[in-house]
């Protein structure tokens, strides 16, 4: 098999797949060209490039594709910006202290974090360059600095941090266990941890879900690419859990719901069409003519108010603990 990729600045995209070379050659063209006349600035300098059976993307991080982020800000983080200030509302930190933010991507949680904590210092971290770029962008503040690291391998000193948190990223880590205990190196005595995650499982991040619903009865074989096939654990009993094997003290959970109110049927599909995070990724994968056949479905499928809107909800799941 041989999988056709849309490359620009080290983030990755599939575009089509073919068992023959030279039908894969003439299938890149036509999703390549979508992508191209859609969002031209951002394509400059694309190139292709194929992955074979002996050097594929791996399974797990083949769609989740954390690059742009002007198409992530336009898929999630324009809601995971609303979350933000609930959480740390329900956190309760004090000011002056010096905070530490895994998996920082845009910077939702560290604009909320800055706005509303009144922190002394904040490090923010992120596997994602692209991500990181974007961060700096949003939030010019100079308490923060972003740096690129692993949540698996801070690059922080240990025990300098007040308040860890994380704001949708754990279940992206293959590691979790080993994530916390990175936490926790970082941590100062008595310092405060807490992370969310979509409910993924109880169908909380709704307009997904839907997405997903759909997508699977097109194409069974997208089921295991769903995130509640992925991450069982993002439930209340699976993330406190995961907090308390990893020795975290006072583990304390809740849910935080918002409203995801899309002004029509353009606004809820066009993010699918910019290939960043597992749903649009999976999306950018698909031919022109399947990727037109779940757009009907879901165009027919959706809920609409009288003025057009589409109003979903999305629930997090939220954990908060201390470091003993
Ligand atoms: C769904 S986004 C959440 C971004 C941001 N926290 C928010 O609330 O919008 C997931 C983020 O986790 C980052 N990420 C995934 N695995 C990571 C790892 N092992 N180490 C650091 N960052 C990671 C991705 O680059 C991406 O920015």
């Amino acid at each position: 098999m041989i999988f056709l990729m849309a490359e620009t600045d080290g983030s990755r995209t599939r575009v089509g797949q073919s068992s023959v070379r030279s039908k894969a050659a003439s299938r890149i063209a036509d999703p390549l060209k979508a992508w191209l006349l859609q969002e031209p600035q951002k394509y400059r300098g694309i190139r292709s490039r194929e992955w074979t059976e002996d050097k594929p993307m791996p399974e797990m991080s083949r769609h989740d594709a954390w690059q742009a982020g002007d198409s992530y800000d336009l898929y999630m983080g324009r809601w995971s910006r609303r979350i933000a200030p609930r959480f740390l509302d329900w956190l309760d930190a004090s000011g002056d202290l010096d905070w530490l933010e895994v998996g920082c991507g845009t910077g939702a949680l560290s604009a909320a974090i800055l706005a509303q904590c009144a922190p002394k210092s904040l490090i923010a971290i992120d596997q994602s360059e692209g991500f990181l770029t974007k961060a700096r962008a949003n939030v010019p503040d100079a308490r923060a600095e972003f740096r690129v690291g692993d949540a698996q391998a801070l690059p922080v000193e240990e025990a300098s941090r007040d308040v860890i948190v994380s704001a949708l990223v754990l279940n992206f880590v293959p590691d979790r266990q080993r994530a916390l205990a990175e936490m926790k190196r970082a941590a100062r005595g008595g310092a405060q941890i807490g992370f969310y995650v979509w409910d993924y499982p109880g169908g909380g991040m709704e307009f997904m879900r839907t997405f997903w619903t759909v997508a699977t009865s097109l194409d069974p074989r997208a089921r295991d690419l769903t995130e509640d096939r992925r991450f069982p654990f993002c439930t209340q009993e699976g993330l406190t859990n995961l907090a308390k094997v990893a020795g975290l003290a006072s583990v304390d959970s809740t849910s935080i719901e918002v409203e995801t109110v899309f002004t029509g049927f353009d606004d809820f599909w066009h993010p699918f069409t910019l290939g960043t995070g597992p749903a649009p990724g999976y999306c950018m994968s698909l031919d022109l003519e399947a990727r037109e056949r779940l757009r009907a479905k879901l165009h027919d499928s959706l809920p609409r108010e009288e003025d057009g809107s589409i109003r979903l909800k999305a629930r997090a799941w939220a954990i908060r603990a201390e470091v003993a």
